[in-house]
């Protein structure tokens, strides 16, 4: 689809655009603080805002993204996530609420291209694929939920900004915390860099969700409601390390259901966490029509190779129309029994029981981006009605009350005890404990996209709107001929 407007032509001046239709909105004094220091600040090269849920991480990066857009003519610039899916889900819907479409010259879906009236290209790429980044040439960049990706993939970027249009090359990062992970090291303690000149280009900014006034009430009231570790990260973005329950947003009155029998066109998904001496976990879960997950069944059985625990697969899924399996990314490398890789011996397994080849895909792994993925499912969205009690109030994830180890494996789910010779360099990581059930939970959520918590106002009339063609002459004829058309 291409946005333009009837003659192809800006709408706005140069002047207007940048005073009208970008710069109009009311920062929170974070945000302010965030957009002066990589506009103008001629000292920052990189600004990480760290805030909390809904602390407005999404919206000040998309409106400083266009900014940097509107100042480089015929400039570039990429706007990116670890991955497409997610970065469609959130961070362009933002971006697509606040920008006016009247600055847009043209938006190729294909390529996830959108080329502004200047000229400006901003590219939307998920970061998964890290040879594509090495031909870049980029004025800026903006990475959202940054502690997704990994150290590489930022050094990499770093060394693209080369696009001489920018009058100021940078890049900027917004996430949660995520305690003291690379972006911690690296932005507050100067983690791998050369020099202390090196360092100071670096800035930090810190916005709890608790600043956002724009939050509608309800929402802070349930972000307030939490306690410990949860609110001090999610709410504060504190960078101290979690200790104790992993998972204590987790309540059986709000995520546990009665069993019901799962439509058949529901998307169906499976985890598999192999362990030969440890136990094997299975979990199947089902995804709503509106986006919700029900995990549905499990499996766990200790001492026992992949024949059996294929052959339990295929028995307790049935005539279930399975859409894909998750695996360890291990499973590649390790070998079973057989000799043969795991993942390897699970498709022949379930080839000679079936008939039918599985549908494997190897999960990812990455540990602390799926518990903040968890939590975020489990939080309760207060304008959601709850599918059961219809009720408002309703998380994103429900597990049948049958479900009893995975249960409380989540429950149990614990941070292991940090060593105390170094604080700051202290990694923080679940204990390896009865954690194979919560493995496949969290590979399954993994799977899916990623949810945000508002949705930013409208700015823009709809009638500022370019439309398209077809939308274009609807309008005209339903103006010309009223009554050709039938009153809704
Ligand atoms: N300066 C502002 N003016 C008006 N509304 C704002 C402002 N900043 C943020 N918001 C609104 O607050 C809500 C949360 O913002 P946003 O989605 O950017 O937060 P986030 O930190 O990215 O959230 P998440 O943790 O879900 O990723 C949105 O509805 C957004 O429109
Ligand atoms: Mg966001």
């Amino acid at each position: 689809m291409t946005l333009s407007n009837e003659q192809n032509q800006p709408v706005l001046t140069e002047e207007q655009q940048e005073k009208n239709a970008v710069l109009e909105f009311e920062p929170l004094p974070k945000q302010e603080l965030f957009i002066e220091k990589v506009l103008d600040s001629p000292r920052y090269k990189f600004v990480w805002y760290v805030g909390g849920f809904g602390s407005g991480k999404t919206f000040i990066g998309s409106h400083t993204a266009l900014r940097l857009a509107l100042r480089a003519p015929n400039g570039r610039g990429l706007i990116a996530r670890q991955t497409l899916v997610d970065l469609k889900a959130t961070t362009m819907k933002t971006f697509w609420e606040v920008l006016d479409r009247r600055l847009v010259k043209k938006w190729n879906k294909t390529e996830n291209l959108l080329t502004l009236y200047n000229g400006h290209e901003i590219y939307f790429w998920g970061l998964d694929d890290i040879e594509k980044l090495k031909s870049l040439e980029l004025g800026w960049f903006w990475i959202d939920e940054v502690n997704e990706v990994d150290e590489m993939t930022f050094n990499v970027l770093k060394g693209r900004l080369r696009n001489k249009t920018q009058p100021k090359r940078c890049g900027f990062l917004t996430s949660n915390s995520e305690g003291k992970n690379w972006t911690y090291q690296q932005f507050v303690r100067g983690k791998g860099l050369r020099s202390l000149a090196d360092h100071a280009k670096f800035l930090t900014i810190k916005a709890p969700s608790t600043e956002n006034i724009h939050l509608p009430e309800d929402y802070l009231e349930v972000l307030n409601s939490y306690t410990g570790d949860l609110h001090s990260r999610y709410v504060l973005a504190s960078f101290d390390v979690f200790e104790g329950q992993i998972f204590p947003d987790l309540k059986r009155d709000v995520h546990c259901i009665k069993p019901f029998a799962i439509p058949d066109e529901w998307l169906k998904i499976g985890g598999i966490d192999h362990g030969e001496r440890n136990p094997t976990a299975f979990n199947w879960a089902a995804v709503s029509p509106r986006g919700d997950l029900y995990f549905y069944r499990e499996y766990s059985r200790p001492d026992a190779f992949v024949d059996e625990h294929c052959k339990n697969l295929v028995e307790m899924t049935g005539n279930e129309k399975i859409d894909y399996w998750l695996i360890d990314p291990s499973a590649k490398s390790v070998r079973g029994k057989t000799g043969k890789k795991i993942d390897q011996e699970y498709r022949e397994e379930y080839k000679k029981l079936t008939g039918k080849d599985l549908k494997l895909r190897y999960a990812n792994n990455d540990v602390s981006a799926g518990i903040a993925r968890v939590h975020r499912y489990l939080r309760v969205d207060p304008q959601r009605v709850h599918p059961i009690t219809k009720k408002e109030g309703a998380p994103r994830v429900f597990f049948f009350d049958t479900l009893t180890t995975t249960l409380d494996e989540l429950e149990g789910y614990k941070w292991s005890k940090q060593s105390p010779t170094d604080e700051n360099d202290a990694k923080e990581a679940p204990r390896k404990k009865d954690d194979h059930n919560v493995d496949c939970v969290r590979y399954i959520i993994m799977s899916r996209p990623d949810i945000t918590i508002g949705t930013a106002l409208q700015r823009f009339p709809k009638e500022d709107k370019v439309k398209d063609p077809h939308s274009q002459l609807l309008e005209v004829a339903q103006r010309n001929n009223p009554e050709d058309f039938v009153k809704l």
